[in-house]
């Protein structure tokens, strides 16, 4: 499946989002034991810190990572894009019991051909969704687009760990425990083994680190959590 190219890979990501979209959030937190709430609260602060102007968040699937920027006093809008209608609705669901209904903006979109002008965001975000990628350089040279000049670009997004032990245990544990917990909490074996297989291609924070400052980031700041296994980096557009 990682295998698979272009528009078909797209097809297969947005299909496999639409039909794990209702167990998304529990699978999360039962494969990172709730961390994953803590690494994108870290990300939002350093996406939302010295920010003033809207926020796009990328990817943003069930939005957690679009509500915790508007957490922070200085965001009054974020923009969620998406392609997969069935993800956006479960953010829909929750930004209306969340009270953020007016705050989050929910769009349908590819982030290859993001449906907005030159530099209309005051700073972006991509919370694990630039694994998914088609097209990585591509997505992130409109990401940048639509940035302002002087804002940030976010990316948090598991990596391969450091390390050849902790990588070699890291993948080992993911790819035996992630299909099991799929099949029996999301009925979808598919989609879970998807997910280590997507990690074992993807690459490591400093080759991810290159591509954000080949597609025109500047000042990156680094963070890496859980033993290595998650980036969050952040840049200026220059
Ligand atoms: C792993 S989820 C991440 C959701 C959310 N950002 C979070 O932090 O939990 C990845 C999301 O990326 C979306 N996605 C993947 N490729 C995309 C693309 N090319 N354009 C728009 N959305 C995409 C999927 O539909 C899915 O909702």
């Amino acid at each position: 499946m990682v295998q698979l190219k272009g528009n078909d890979r797209s097809a297969f990501v947005a299909s496999m989002f639409g039909r794990i979209s209702r167990r998304y959030d529990l699978l999360n937190t039962l494969m990172t034991v709730g961390m994953h709430y803590i690494w994108r609260r870290n990300a939002a602060k350093l996406a939302a810190t010295h920010v003033s102007g809207d926020i796009l968040d990328v990817a943003s699937g069930t939005g957690d990572f679009a509500f915790d920027l508007l957490k922070h006093s200085n965001v009054e809008i974020v923009v969620g894009l998406d392609f997969s209608p069935e993800m956006l609705n479960v953010a829909i669901s929750k930004s209306v019991k969340l009270g953020l209904d007016g705050r989050f903006i929910p769009v349908i979109g590819d982030a290859h051909l993001l449906p907005f002008s030159e530099e209309r965001f005051a700073s972006v975000t991509v919370g694990f969704g630039v694994r998914n990628f088609s097209d990585l350089p591509k997505a992130l040279a409109d990401i940048v687009r639509v940035t302002r000049r002087g804002g940030k670009v976010t990316v948090l997004e598991i990596v391969r760990p450091r390390g050849r032990l902790a990588s070699v245990l890291f993948l080992r544990y993911f790819r035996w425990m992630t299909p099991k917990l799929g099949r029996f909490f999301a009925g979808d074996y598919e989609a879970y083994k998807y997910l280590p297989e997507s990690v074992q291609n993807f690459m490591s924070v400093t080759q991810l680190s290159e591509i954000l400052e080949g597609a025109g980031l500047r000042n990156l700041v680094v963070e890496t959590k859980g033993m290595g296994s998650i980036a969050i980096i952040s840049g200026e557009r220059s």
